[in-house]
């Protein structure tokens, strides 16, 4: 097989994602090319991948409907946003937060094809959970992975706009997390071609300064939380400070950020008081 272009390190991927041939099995026949190495598939069936991938920047998670995340694999179609390695970090300022409570009610807002909520649920089986998106098509992808990830899981799905489906359960929520869209409008014609012209724009775009979501969600936070409640936002890497203040501002408490793999302020932290 020729490769006609594209980046050795996605070729590498896929044939880990796609042809189940690990990394480490990979430096095996660079050090020993007389070693073989099976494929979980044809190599033809790789090529029409790799050329469709070349052809228009289609991503390889949407061309072979699947994306790792943490410790899960998750179901992804061109309906939502690919889940981002720094959003696993939200899982774990979550987990610590939460390490008292035994029993507790979470939301995710924009699940998405469902990383957060999955993760939420299999950590914490024994609270109530909640998954919402504005995006149908989004919340079937969720509602089929946490299906097949977590089969019992006790998660309601709800289709709305943020904490609008979630009013029946107003004031008791002790742990909401979200990623929501928060890439300033004039920005989106600068993204990479592999995510502008493939990602869902309701998933990308948000406004004119980017916060458009975040505001919205911080404020239903102020009774939609559980006095005491946390909520754990991810924003753009530079809207920090605005969020920060923001939930000062409206009389949030234990208010902190955290910073990403690369340093930068990348998450917004607060609890009702
Ligand atoms: C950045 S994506 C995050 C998806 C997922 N949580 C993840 O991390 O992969 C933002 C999500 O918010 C959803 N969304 C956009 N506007 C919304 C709204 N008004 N109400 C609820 N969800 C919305 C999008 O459909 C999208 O799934």
């Amino acid at each position: 097989m020729i490769l006609k272009g594209g980046r050795k390190v996605d070729f590498d991927w896929l044939l880990d994602m796609a042809a189940g041939v690990s990394w480490a099995e990979l430096q095996s026949i660079i050090l020993n090319p007389k070693n073989f190495i099976s494929l979980a598939i044809s190599t033809e069936e790789l090529e029409v991948i790799w050329e469709s991938h070349l052809k228009d920047q289609t991503p390889l998670q949407y061309l072979i409907s699947k994306c790792p995340w943490r410790d899960i694999e998750l179901e992804v179609s061109a309906d939502a946003l690919i889940p981002r390695q720094e959003t696993e970090f939200l899982i774990d300022f979550a987990l610590k937060k939460v390490t008292n409570i035994d029993f507790g009610r979470w939301a995710d807002l924009g699940t998405g094809s469902g990383p957060i909520a999955i993760s939420l649920a299999k950590s914490l089986p024994d609270w109530n959970g909640h998954a919402s998106d504005i995006s149908k098509e989004a919340l079937e992808i969720a509602k089929r992975n946490l299906k097949s990830i977590v089969p019992n899981a006790n998660v309601i799905f709800s289709l709305g706009d943020w904490w609008g489906p979630l009013k029946r359960w107003r004031g008791s929520f002790d742990l909401v997390l979200s990623n929501p869209p928060y890439i300033p409008s004039n920005l989106i014609e600068e993204l990479d071609p592999v995510v502008k012209n493939h990602e869902p724009l309701i998933a990308l775009d948000g406004g004119a300064d980017g916060m458009n979501a975040s505001r919205k969600i911080i404020l239903g936070a102020l009774d939609g939380l559980a006095k005491g409640g946390w909520l754990i936002l991810e924003h753009h890497y530079d809207q920090s400070e605005r969020i920060i203040s923001f939930m000062k501002n409206i009389g949030m408490k234990d208010v902190s950020f955290e910073k990403d793999l690369s340093g930068i302020k990348r998450y917004a932290i607060c609890r009702r008081n």
